[in-house]
């Protein structure tokens, strides 16, 4: 079954909770919680305070993206404050097995993710070991940027390895993901789909949802399940 992940990114911050209970009674699971620094993408985005206060009022599985320089230094406070996944990005640090086995050292899943212009071979070697691999579809630090087409081949050759391996490593996909091009990203193989700007962007963000699921669930008899 695929997955739908919205990106609190693109939330209205004033109206940070009304936005989510917008999301509440359809068959959403997941949430996605992009961490910015300024230092490793140009953007700041929020910290530890608001993941811990929207964790106090939302049961959703938190998939937390860092795009920080050395996650290492800050994991700990990141599973505090409620995260179920982290993901970090392989460019941000020197020790990508020490990170991943650190996130496992506290019983939440690990995930590692790429910058359009990293090679996918880096990733390959480490997917057993990892609960989740984010593939980037535009340049990470902002929402609402377009899909760059050239992500689905990054999602195929993570799709035949895994495969290949009978790994169970899920395959998310983040950036300019849209209704009109979901069904795509689905048959290169993606088990979770990542959506900012085209579901909170959105007057009816409750509706948005169902009709990503609705195209789910179309996409269910032609992909694996
Ligand atoms: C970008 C973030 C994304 C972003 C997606 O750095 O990682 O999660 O919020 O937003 P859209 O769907 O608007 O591209
Ligand atoms: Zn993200």
């Amino acid at each position: 079954m695929v997955e739908l992940a919205p990106s609190i990114l693109s939330c209205d911050f004033s109206r940070l909770q009304e936005n989510l209970d917008d999301t509440k009674d359809t068959r959403l699971k997941m949430l996605h919680i992009d961490v910015m620094d300024g230092i490793f993408v140009p953007n700041i985005s929020f910290g530890f305070k608001v993941i811990e206060d929207i964790r106090n009022r939302n049961d959703y599985f938190f998939d937390t993206h860092l795009m920080i320089e050395r996650p290492e230094r800050y994991i700990e406070r990141f599973v505090k404050a409620g995260s179920d996944r982290i993901t970090f990005h392989i460019e941000a640090t020197d020790n990508p097995r020490e990170v991943i086995s650190l996130i496992k050292s506290f019983g939440i899943e690990a995930g590692i993710t790429l910058k359009p212009a990293t090679d996918p071979k880096e990733i390959l070697p480490l997917l057993k070991d990892l609960d989740c691999v984010l593939v980037m579809s535009v340049e990470p630090g902002f929402g609402g940027q377009s899909f760059m087409e050239d992500s689905l081949d990054k999602v195929q050759i993570f799709r035949e390895y895994i495969d290949k391996n009978k790994l169970d490593t899920k395959i998310e996909i983040d950036g300019g993901i849209k209704t009109t091009n979901v069904s795509r990203v689905i048959g290169a193989g993606c088990d979770e789909i990542v959506s900012g700007s085209d579901i909170f962007g959105k007057d009816d963000i409750k509706k948005q949802i169902e009709e990503y699921y609705k195209i789910f669930d179309q996409a269910k008899s032609t992909c694996r399940d």
